[in-house]
């Protein structure tokens, strides 16, 4: 028989449960993946996802953790949907333990008063092995979730193997095609005069991402929402380089990138967010801003061992670049959702 306990702050035993599940999952399905330290669990669940109220849960088989169940309900738009992880120990799997925390997860969600529940699992493409021999997509499918056919590939820079003559040529090639614009940097706090700048690339992006048939309605960014992500995302020890681009012209920020590092793991970054205003695309900008955002981590960050990076499956431009940097394909994921 099952039992499940709700993760809080003042549990320090549990919260060092949950990540330890967290840690050995990912060790499995996802190998070479960031590990999950006590320290991050406790500040991440200190410093919540900003626009989002979270609710973890650990499953217990007597005193042995056996899974665990995240649901991320959007507060700000999306309202009818509720974000579904659900993990189990690899070393208990098919014995039911994924369809009880299902189970738990759609008591909530109806609770909450919500009508879809999106989740994403490890997929295989050409050339990308899923580690989790396939579990995660028949889970989804047995859970009568539909596959949304919008793959994501998770690439991985390997610095060991780091190409640095490619890099200059590439960032010569994009010094060479982007006259009239000049680069700026900055760290976790963005400068007052851009940030509102950044809000529109933000939801730009996310207003051109593909989402197919998902139910995601494109989240509202404003120089608000930008500054709260900033304080949480340092509250959680994030560490973040960003490298822009502005038009001479108009003053304007046209172009930027984000490579965040959490504290707790020097050999690892997350190349987050890239994008090039459309009015602004075809000057390489692009390339100029990853190169030298990369330049800017490399010198910061000298344990610095691997980056990663997601792309959607069909962004061939961001692929193409992040492929001339030296970015290889690790992971391929998968979305899937049913209305409830
Ligand atoms: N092959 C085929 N079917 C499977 C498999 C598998 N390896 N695993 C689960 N299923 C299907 C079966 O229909 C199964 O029912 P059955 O055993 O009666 O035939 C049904 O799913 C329920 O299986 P459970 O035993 O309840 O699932 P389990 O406890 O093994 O957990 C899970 C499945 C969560 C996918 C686990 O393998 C895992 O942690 N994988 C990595 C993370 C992941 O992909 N999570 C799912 C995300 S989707 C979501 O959250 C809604």
């Amino acid at each position: 028989m099952l039992t499940f306990k709700e993760v809080s702050l003042t549990d320090q035993a549990l919260l060092e449960q949950w990540a330890a599940t967290m840690t050995a999952i990912m060790s499995h399905d996802l190998p070479g993946f960031p590990p999950t330290t006590p320290r991050m669990a406790f500040l991440w669940q200190k410093f919540g996802r900003p626009g989002f109220r979270q609710e973890h849960f650990v499953a217990f088989d007597g005193e042995e953790p056996v899974g665990r169940l995240e649901i991320s309900f959007p507060l700000l738009d999306n309202l009818k949907n509720a974000y579904l992880s659900i993990d189990v120990m690899p070393s208990v799997r098919r014995r039911g333990i994924g369809r009880q925390l299902y189970d738990l997860a759609l008591e909530r969600v109806k609770a909450a008063g919500r009508t879809t529940v999106l989740a994403s699992t490890v997929w295989t493409l050409p050339g990308i092995e899923a580690h989790d021999g396939g579990a995660g997509p028949a889970f989804a499918e047995a859970m009568g979730l539909g596959c949304a056919n919008l793959p994501e590939v998770m690439r991985r820079l390997d610095l060991s193997k780091l190409d640095n003559d490619a890099l200059d040529a590439m960032y010569s090639k994009a010094l060479a095609a982007s006259e009239g614009y000049r680069l700026v940097q900055w760290g976790s706090h963005a400068p007052d005069e851009l940030v509102e700048d950044i809000a529109y690339l933000d939801g730009r992006l996310i207003e051109d991402a593909p989402m197919g048939d998902l139910a995601i309605e494109p989240e509202k960014v404003d120089a608000e929402r930008v500054r709260a992500h900033e304080r949480a995302a340092e509250s959680r020890g994030r560490i973040a380089f960003n490298t822009g681009a502005v038009h001479e012209e108009s003053g304007r920020l046209v172009a930027w990138t984000c490579i965040a590092a959490d504290g707790e793991t020097p050999w690892h970054a997350w190349q987050n967010i890239t994008i090039v205003d459309p009015q602004h695309r075809g000057h390489r900008l692009g390339a100029l801003v990853k190169v030298a955002n990369l330049r800017q981590v490399l010198q910061a960050r000298p344990r610095l061992e691997v980056i990663d990076t997601s792309n959607a499956f069909v962004n061939s431009y961001m692929i193409s670049i992040n492929e001339e940097m030296g970015f290889r394909p690790i992971w391929a994921f998968q979305s899937w959702q049913r209305e409830l």
